[in-house]
């Protein structure tokens, strides 16, 4: 139902994609994967039509619509709930507003009125009076309970905001959803609620996540870029993994000379390289190199975006670090090296995070603020989430019967 043929995308020297050919079929739910900057991003963009590609095309069969969940959490903070809503319906929305620009007039004149009808006629076709209704009734299915459909989007909480940005992309009941990278910045709570709803929706989903439990929950297949080239495989994330892991095993096998050779030139390198500047080799180590250092920070990937900051906070070497989800956009390898970094730090890390593993491993000492009141222990995220005290604790602090 949805076809990228011939896709090619290089930006500079660097070529992103070359021939790509994509066949996306209707009701499965495809993961995309893959490392910081390989082209994830770019690829749904490609696939929305926000960036043009150097070569080939993407097809939608004709009559389909396909929808983007919103990344950006702030885009819509001036603007009421459900009209946020209204808007990701593109074509309806337009209608709606040169309808009521041409009714505001003040010199309505013949040609207004035909135009008028015309507008009319479109938005009874696309059930345009329902429109409202319909988007109220999406919200409250999701949680977004009618007191807030006319407040703005910047005075609800984040996971409220991303509740709306969904029901934003589902409205109309798009045949294809994109999301790119949707579980950043949601507690856990809101991530399960949103894998359970994707299990249960029927179109087709395309998805970016760097996410291992929520890939499983979620998907039927994996599209996996690698090197510019892109394939789709059958089965869930580590259905896949595993499956990738043997094919690698089986190939460094036989490579064995190969890889003999290699790291002897690797260490040739090392030994000659050692007079690198300081922070060329720092960026280097943070996966920037040549021309990547001289990029402007506004065209990097997420993840890219993090390691910058990351190499920033690094050369400062302070004696504190304050760090507000630092593993949001960052792949699976970058993931384990920042919590290693952490582990070694020997300075005072104060984190806010939504990884497990993280906290478990780098925190001593848990805060968590409630609304009546904070706890404070010098426990790990185990003992903490185990301690009854903590928990009789947390329950008269929340307000929940225990
Ligand atoms: N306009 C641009 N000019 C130059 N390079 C760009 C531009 N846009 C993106 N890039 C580069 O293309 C590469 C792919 O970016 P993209 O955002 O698609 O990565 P991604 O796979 O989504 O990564 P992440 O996991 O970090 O989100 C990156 O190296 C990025 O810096
Ligand atoms: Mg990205």
């Amino acid at each position: 139902m949805l076809t990228v043929s011939n896709i090619s995308l290089r930006f500079g020297k660097r070529v992103l994609f070359e021939d790509v050919n994509l066949k996306f079929t209707a009701g499965n739910c495809y993961g995309i994967i893959g490392a910081n900057g390989a082209g994830k991003s770019t690829l749904v963009k490609i696939i929305a039509g926000e960036i043009e590609p150097n070569t080939g095309s993407v097809d939608l069969e004709p009559g389909k619509r396909m929808a983007v969940l919103k990344q950006n959490h702030f885009e819509f903070d001036e603007i009421p709930v459900l009209q946020t809503v209204l808007r990701g319906h593109h074509r309806l929305w337009a209608i709606m507003e040169e309808k009521d620009a041409l009714y505001a007039k003040a010199d309505f004149s013949d040609e207004d009125g035909m135009r008028a009808s015309e507008l009319e006629s479109q938005f009874a076709e696309m059930d345009g009076w329902n429109a409202e209704s319909d988007a109220a009734t999406l919200l409250s299915n999701l949680g977004i309970e009618e007191a807030m459909h006319e407040k703005l989007m910047k005075e609800l909480s984040g996971n409220q905001k991303v509740r709306v940005l969904l029901a934003q992309a589902l409205f109309g009941n798009p045949d294809v959803l994109l999301m790119d990278e949707p579980t950043n910045d949601l507690d856990v709570e809101t991530i399960r609620w949103l894998e359970e709803f994707l299990a249960g929706f029927e179109n087709t989903v395309l998805v970016v996540s760097h996410d291992r439990h929520f890939l499983d929950n979620v998907c039927t297949h994996v599209c996996d870029i690698d090197y510019s080239r892109i394939k789709i495989f059958s089965g869930n994330y580590t259905f896949w993994y595993q499956s990738s892991q043997l094919a690698l095993r089986q190939r460094s096998d036989q490579n064995k000379k190969a890889e003999e050779k290699k790291k002897e030139l690797q260490e040739f390198i090392a030994r000659f390289s050692a007079d690198e500047t300081f922070i060329r080799g720092f960026l280097g180590r943070m996966l920037f190199s040549g021309e990547e250092t001289q990029k402007m920070c506004n065209v990097l990937s997420g993840g890219e975006k993090v390691r910058c900051m990351l190499s920033k906070m690094m050369i400062e070497n302070p004696n504190v670090g304050i760090f507000d989800e630092p593993t949001n956009h960052l792949d699976l390898e970058s993931i384990q090296a920042l919590n290693n970094g952490l582990m070694e730090y020997a300075g005072i890390v104060l984190m806010h995070s939504h990884d497990q593993e993280v906290i478990n491993t780098v925190a001593n000492r848990i805060i968590e603020i409630t609304p009546n009141g904070m706890i404070d222990k010098y426990m790990t995220y185990e003992e903490f989430a185990e301690d009854e005290a903590v928990q009789q604790r947390r329950a008269e602090l929340y307000g929940f019967a225990k």
